[in-house]
């Protein structure tokens, strides 16, 4: 192995990962082309675009709509880097059988190359998702990611996507997928709840081999001009604003689970450098989804190039910087006294005698 390779190469369980980026889901991996894009960027997992074997969420891809906004949340066009994604997304269309299909020939592919393409199934009924983690596993996926927490679960078509947020029914659910397959399944997670740690034990105690998080939260824009919501609806909403929430739950759940438990970054990550910050936070591996929506393919090579520069920087491989913040996060009473600190940080007016 070179000394490049040993600097990138992460664990995430069992699985030896040749760099910690990874495509994340996205309508980006939604056809063969784009899962091999993502493979030729460089990324060491590609994540395809999840099904499930509902109607109603096939039928929610003829309803979906994006927008990216600026610092002032004024409109950008849609290709460009930077900005927030707002947005409400669907499902694969295409028939399951020949989407597993499909995918698993991919993951074949990407195999000669060191890397996975993972299948992806999105609760809705818990016997299917079972039906369809074996049929990914009969065709010869070698990974599997388990998504129990769109954001669109309150507001899409009812029964077509869960945004669970209850840890007992996530336990119920991985434990039937998990314990139905012999493959890895890594378990993806809503951010929209007040203790994403609980959820991530609840799924490793169900069999999860790595829980992903943090799912997007939802958001309402309103439109000045017309005075109705940005699309008209309530929106699935990320950004690199969500980085730190990211990084606060992947802290979080390494101090409760312990480093050795996988957890894997989504949400907020839009760079090489964001990709450290999430391994520093405990990751060890970031997915990245609406910076190669907007910016194209090649964010992932450039993430991986960044990311080996500031390695080098640091004299650092990416598995050792796991968890490195993480485990330096000090608790409020533990720090020394900063007496009148605060004055520094107001207007000049507030201290006036
Ligand atoms: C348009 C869009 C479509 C998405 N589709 C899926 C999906 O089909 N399955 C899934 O698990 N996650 C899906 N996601 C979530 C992303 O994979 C990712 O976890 C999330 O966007 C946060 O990461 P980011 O900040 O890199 O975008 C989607 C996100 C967006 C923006």
């Amino acid at each position: 192995m070179n000394a490049r390779a040993a600097r990138l190469g992460v664990r995430v369980g069992a699985l030896a990962l040749k760099n910690p980026v990874i495509c994340g889901s996205g309508e980006h991996v939604m056809t063969e082309a784009g899962i091999r894009a993502a493979l030729r960027a460089g990324a060491a997992v590609v994540v395809a675009k999840s099904i499930n074997e509902s109607q109603a969420a096939r039928e929610q891809l003829g309803q979906t709509d994006y927008l990216r906004t600026g610092p002032d949340w004024e409109p950008l066009p849609w290709h460009g880097e930077g900005g927030s994604v707002l947005c409400r997304s669907g499902l694969q269309p295409r028939d399951c059988a020949e989407w597993i299909a499909a995918v698993a020939d991919l993951d074949r592919e990407a195999a000669g190359d060191g890397a996975y393409v993972a299948g992806s199934i999105i609760l809705a009924g818990l016997d299917a998702a079972v039906a369809l983690a074996r049929a990914y596993e009969a065709a010869g996926i070698r990974l599997l990611e388990f998504n129990v927490g769109t954001p669109y679960g309150d507001e899409a078509k009812h029964g077509g996507v869960a945004t669970e947020r209850a840890a007992a029914s996530i336990r119920e659910q991985v434990a039937a997928v998990a314990g139905a397959v012999r493959i890895p399944v890594w378990v993806k997670l809503t951010g929209q709840s007040e203790n994403v740690t609980a959820l991530a034990e609840a799924a490793r105690s169900g069999g999860a081999a790595a829980v992903t998080m943090i799912g997007r939260m939802l958001g309402m824009l309103p439109d000045l001009d017309s005075m109705a919501p940005a699309l008209d609806t309530n929106l699935g909403y990320g950004g690199p604003w969500a980085l730190p929430l990211t990084c606060y739950w992947l802290a979080r759940s390494r101090r409760a689970m312990g480093p050795d438990y996988p957890l894997v970054g989504t949400n907020g990550a839009r760079s090489g450098q964001d990709v450290a910050r999430m391994l520093l936070a405990g990751a060890s591996a970031v997915e990245m989804c609406s910076a190669v929506m907007t910016g194209g393919f090649g964010v992932l090579g450039a993430a991986v190039e960044e990311l080996a520069t500031y390695l080098d920087a640091h004299d650092a491989a990416a598995q050792t910087i796991v968890g490195r913040a993480a485990d330096r996060v000090k608790g409020f009473a533990d720090l020394p006294a900063r007496r009148d600190a605060w004055r520094d940080f107001v207007p000049a007016e507030t201290l006036q005698a």
